[in-house]
């Protein structure tokens, strides 16, 4: 296949892009997933356990996982099962509560070990936007505290300097047109894993703040650990304020831990958002935290804070999260997902040092990516900034062509589910000592 393609292996996709580009800009629903159509455009009919076919009947291992709600395998049949019995039931009910809300939502409470109370919603963004807004009505505060690289969707109030470009570290960078300034302008952004900065800045703006934000192991640039010192000046500073701290654990919880990465950080937010795995795929998130915090949203919609949403807790998304979190918890999925993890990560480090290909490979648990023209480990997004894009995006085609799917950015991450196996392992090594050979 070349750039241009329009070989046969793609046809059918070319023409499905092209009637989706019609009517749908950019012909994909989000910007992101819209570089999955390069070099080759992606149109898919099916996904099963590890792999996506294409409507040209390519059969690909998916590494990408929808971003990595898909912890358990696409299509997996409990998940599945417990949907369909679910619908059976009723789909939307949308008065009072149901049982299931109450039972995922005491899981979830005695899952994660700083959430005594839980509000559900339908994405990631929801969650860190009723966050904010608990966080707000808490403190009677505007501004929000964020880190430089961490994504918290696609809000007004945290979608500034995810992936700023060089030349502006350290200053507010919008990541949209059409933004609120003043929501611009209430958003303190600070380097990750840089003590000195947060406290700098928590001196600066405290008595302002409504909240601080992160990720707590930031994915949203490959992966960044956070050091010791780092998560004691966030636990302290938003303590001795009362600031609440407000983890998204959208991408971590559930993924690297049923008890979700505060668990193993030792860390105790205020308030978290979770969503993408919890539900294996199908929409749910959820605002969980300090009952002082989330009781805020208890009233009937004419007092306190209002949190609100048609489809907020449908129950296809709470049975697929239920089911899911059983499966997570009484079949240590962890424990393939770490080994499987580490052995990939492993292998990949292997082949850069024998290629002397200059790059790295960064991850955690399930989590990992290789990003070429930086050696050391990253620890904050200025040492993410400048990794060369090219050579990941010649990469990821390379794979593409021997079966491999990820998206082509080289921020984005690949993710491992129950469903990849050492056969995908040894298969994807293999064509990836090819691709590095000739890169
Ligand atoms: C860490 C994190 N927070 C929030 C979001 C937003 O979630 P959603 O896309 O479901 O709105 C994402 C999405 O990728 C994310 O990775």
């Amino acid at each position: 296949m070349t750039d241009d393609s329009t070989s046969d292996a793609t046809s059918r996709s070319e023409a499905v892009f092209e009637r989706a580009r019609a009517v749908v800009p950019g012909g994909a629903q989000t910007g992101l997933r819209a570089q999955a159509h390069d070099p080759y455009p992606a149109a898919f009919e099916r996904a099963s356990g590890a792999t996506l076919t294409t409507v040209d009947g390519e059969t690909l291992t998916d590494y990408h996982l929808a971003f990595g709600p898909i912890v358990l395998g696409h299509g997996h049949d409990e998940v599945d099962a417990a949907v369909k019995a679910t619908i059976d039931e009723g789909v939307l009910f949308g008065a009072g509560t149901t049982e299931l809300e109450a039972e995922v939502a005491e899981r979830l409470a005695n899952l994660l070990p700083s959430v005594e109370m839980v509000n559900f919603c339908n994405s990631g963004s929801e969650a860190t936007y009723h966050a904010i807004r608990l966080a707000r009505a808490h403190t009677g505060n505007d501004k929000i505290l964020k880190f430089e690289g961490c994504y918290h969707g696609w809000h007004d109030y945290v979608d500034v300097s995810v992936y700023p470009p060089a030349d502006e570290l350290g200053a507010r960078h919008p990541e949209s047109e059409g933004m609120l300034p003043a929501a611009v302008e209430n958003t303190v952004v600070v380097p990750f894993n840089d003590p000195e900065a947060f406290r700098a800045a928590m001196a600066e703006h405290g008595d302002d703040l409504a909240g601080v934000i992160l990720e707590p192991i930031p994915h949203s640039v490959g992966c960044l650990h956070p050091t010791g010192d780092f998560l004691d000046a966030l636990e302290s500073e938003t303590d001795a304020r009362d600031v609440p701290l407000i983890f998204d654990e959208v991408i971590t919880a559930f993924r690297h831990s049923p008890r979700g990465a505060q668990a193993g950080l030792g860390v105790t937010p205020d308030l978290t958002c979770v969503a993408k795995a919890m539900g294996n795929g199908y929409p749910v998130a959820a605002v969980g935290g300090r009952r002082d915090l989330l009781e805020q949203a208890g009233g009937n919609n004419t007092s306190g804070v209002v949190i609100s949403g048609t489809y907020s807790g449908h129950p296809t998304g709470l049975a697929a999260t239920r089911e899911t979190l059983r499966l997570l918890e009484e079949e240590d999925v962890q424990a393939h997902l770490t080994r499987l993890g580490r052995a990939y990560r492993e292998g990949l480090a292997d082949l850069l040092e024998d290629r002397g290909i200059e790059g790295r490979v960064v991850g955690h648990r399930s989590i990992f990516s290789v990003q070429f023209g930086a050696t050391d480990e990253p620890r904050t997004y200025a040492d993410v900034v400048g990794i060369d894009e090219e050579r990941f995006r010649e990469f990821a085609v390379g794979m593409r062509e021997r079966g491999h799917f990820f998206t082509p950015n080289p921020y984005k991450r690949h993710h491992l589910s129950l469903a990849h196996t050492d056969d995908h392992l040894r298969e994807y090594l293999e064509d990836a000592d090819e691709v590095l050979a000739e890169l």
